[in-house]
């Protein structure tokens, strides 16, 4: 009967929680005082993997929104016809709404489809609508078929009156056509790995899919970032996974992981990133860590790549 207690006591002074809330607000206090330098050139980057709900969108729309709040000027593209991107970021999306469909069927620029986000001034999107999902067919026979989105990339980073730091891309979790434009437009790939059973399987697939795209579309694409996501410290199973990830992928997985939190998964309810939802709690204190170290990397990549373009 003594133990709730001396756990109470615990608990206020040397607990794990309380070790664990004093970390997250010294990170807090970290995330505080970074900044960082965006003057480098535009990162188009596709997050992608063909496994579903391993948290693509989720990481899109939270690191879309933290380097927003670090002061990049950002674009998501909605490449998914659930548009969960969208909805997320606040972006109406109905069937009437111009969309990537209209980008990539009947070439209209994507400045005629970004909107804003009521987030941040920093935040645009180009939302996807339900006539996405007949794009995969209806690109088929299409000329340039692969290209359409890269050339609507390029063609909006050229002539964006205001300067664009970065283009993310949520693919659908599939390896077709939509996915292919995305692997042809971007420079980067970012593959968001959930830390479960089965986590690695289909990577292998993922990955040569990547390098046909190398050979044949774009030479430029490379895989740049593993995030380690839904990770739960208390199995064994989760640290297992991010161990077998880090070993096979030591440079690309990023320090940051990003734990499994309520309040990631409740914020697209709210029509919000978790960054506006709750910026203080540990999944957005996460993502905005994790979004630091991608733009922390911005210089090495860019000048690595810069010989290759
Ligand atoms: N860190 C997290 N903690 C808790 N729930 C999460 C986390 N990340 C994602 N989720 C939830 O897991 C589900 C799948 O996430 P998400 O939609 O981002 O995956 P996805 O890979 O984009 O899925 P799809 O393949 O369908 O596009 C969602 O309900 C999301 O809210
Ligand atoms: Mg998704």
């Amino acid at each position: 009967m003594a133990e709730p207690e001396s756990g109470r006591t615990s608990l206020t002074f040397d607990s794990p929680l309380a070790r664990e809330l004093a970390d997250l607000s010294s990170r807090r206090r970290a995330l505080d005082a970074v900044s960082v330098d965006f003057s480098g050139d535009p990162r188009v980057i596709t997050v992608s993997n063909q496994k579903g709900g391993v948290g693509k969108t989720t990481t899109t729309v939270n690191l879309a929104a933290s380097l927003a709040s670090l002061g990049a000027r950002v674009l998501v593209i909605d490449l998914d016809p659930q548009g969960n991107a969208s909805t997320a970021l606040g972006v109406p999306h109905s069937a009437d709404v111009p969309s990537v469909y209209d980008v990539l069927i009947d070439q209209f620029p994507l400045s005629d489809i970004v909107q804003e986000s009521p987030e941040s001034p920093n935040l645009l999107c180009a939302p996807s609508t339900i006539h996405l999902a007949g794009a995969e067919i209806e690109l088929v026979s299409q000329v340039a078929r692969e290209h359409r989105l890269r050339t609507a990339v390029e063609d909006y980073l050229a002539t964006s009156e205001q300067r664009v730091d970065f283009v993310l891309i949520d693919c659908p979790p599939s390896l077709g056509l939509l996915t292919i434009n995305a692997f042809t437009a971007a420079h980067e790939l970012l593959i968001p790995i959930q830390c479960e059973y089965y986590a690695l399987e289909g990577l292998s697939q993922l990955l040569g899919s990547v390098s046909m795209i190398q050979k044949h579309l774009n030479n430029r694409l490379h895989l740049s970032t593993i995030l380690l996501t839904m990770y739960d410290g208390r199995t064994r199973l989760a640290q297992q996974v991010a161990e077998e990830v880090r070993s096979h992928f030591p440079n690309e997985v990023l320090r940051a992981v990003i734990p499994r939190s309520v309040r990631v998964s409740e914020a697209p309810s709210f029509g919000q990133t978790v960054i506006a939802y709750d910026g203080q709690s540990a999944g957005a204190v996460a993502y905005r860590e994790a979004a630091v170290e991608i733009a922390r990397r911005a210089s090495s990549t860019t000048q690595d790549n810069k010989g290759e373009a």
